[in-house]
């Protein structure tokens, strides 16, 4: 089922409050890095995989993103689909937006806020994901990157079932947690923006209601899942990628240097000029 999966949800309605007063503006996902906004390295992750169906849940508010697209759509050879979420009840319900557009097939979840960076030698995420899922006949995989334990509040946490050790190229999840205190984090693998699932995924959100932040979580319908038998793998990030949220001034200033660093015009100039080792 999954060596087939050629669709891409792509959640870009969110508000993006932590990036005032920019946003008022701009929406987060159009935003620069390097030479191309955040939405088309998010986009282009997900055509190198294969995918050729990309469902954009937009919100009337950020008619940017649209225009966007549509202008760039014929040079990259993709079918777009939008899909309005008229309130922003949260990632889960921006996914279960796509519904009708998916239909029956596995599709990817990639957060239009966030970006991998990788070694463009080296498999890609979602490719191994995938590679992973056909291999373990799994329900669903889910990207996750280690953080330090100041910051797992922040983010979904991964409990690993027991036998999983630092290397492993993937873990079977026994559970999920969103946003834990620190001392109740079953470990340091935060989420990491990437997911590849079977539309069975969509029950779930149907049936979740509204938990942390009084949002719809993606990360409740998938712990929901998990306790129904679901087998979900954890699939960590390797050395060479880095992800990056573009969510937050922090992570965001954090996103800009390091693309505009690796410019193959600017990047070694730029790196002189502020001392920064490249
Ligand atoms: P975030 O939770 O980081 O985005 O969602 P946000 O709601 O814009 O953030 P703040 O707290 O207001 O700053 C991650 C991704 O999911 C989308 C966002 O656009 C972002 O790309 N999202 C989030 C939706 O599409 N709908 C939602 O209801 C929430």
């Amino acid at each position: 089922m999954f060596e087939h999966a050629q669709t891409s949800v792509i959640p870009v309605a969110g508000l993006g409050t932590r990036l005032l007063p920019l946003t008022r503006g701009i929406p987060k996902e159009l935003l620069p890095l390097g030479r191309l906004p955040v939405l088309q390295h998010v986009v282009d992750e997900m055509s190198e995989v294969g995918v050729t169906s990309q469902v954009l849940v937009t919100s009337q508010r950020k008619t940017a993103i649209r225009q966007y697209v549509e202008s760039a759509e014929e040079s990259h050879g993709n079918a777009f689909q939008f899909v309005d979420q008229s309130h922003q009840k949260g990632l889960g319900h921006a996914v279960l937006c796509a519904r009708e557009m998916v239909a029956n097939k596995p599709f990817f979840v990639a957060l239009g806020d966030a970006v991998i960076k990788r070694d463009a030698e080296q498999e890609s995420l979602c490719e191994r994901m995938r590679r992973l899922c056909v291999a373990e006949n799994a329900d669903a995989a889910i990207a996750f990157h280690q953080v330090p334990l100041s910051r797992v509040s922040r983010y979904g946490v991964a409990k690993p079932q027991p036998g999983f050790k630092a290397g492993d190229t993937f873990f079977l999840l026994s559970d999920l947690i969103e946003k834990p205190p620190q001392e109740l984090a079953p470990s340091r693998y935060a989420i990491a923006a990437r997911y590849l699932c079977k539309p069975d995924l969509f029950s779930y959100l149907q049936k979740t209601t509204p938990g942390s932040g009084g949002e719809i979580q993606l990360t409740d319908a998938l712990q929901a899942w998990l306790k129904d038998g679901a087998k979900i793998l954890g699939v960590p990030l390797t050395a060479s990628e880095k992800r990056f949220d573009i969510g937050n001034f922090e992570s965001y200033y954090a996103a800009a240097l390091e693309y505009a660093l690796a410019d193959q015009e600017f990047g070694p100039a730029l790196a002189e000029q502020f001392g920064v080792k490249n």
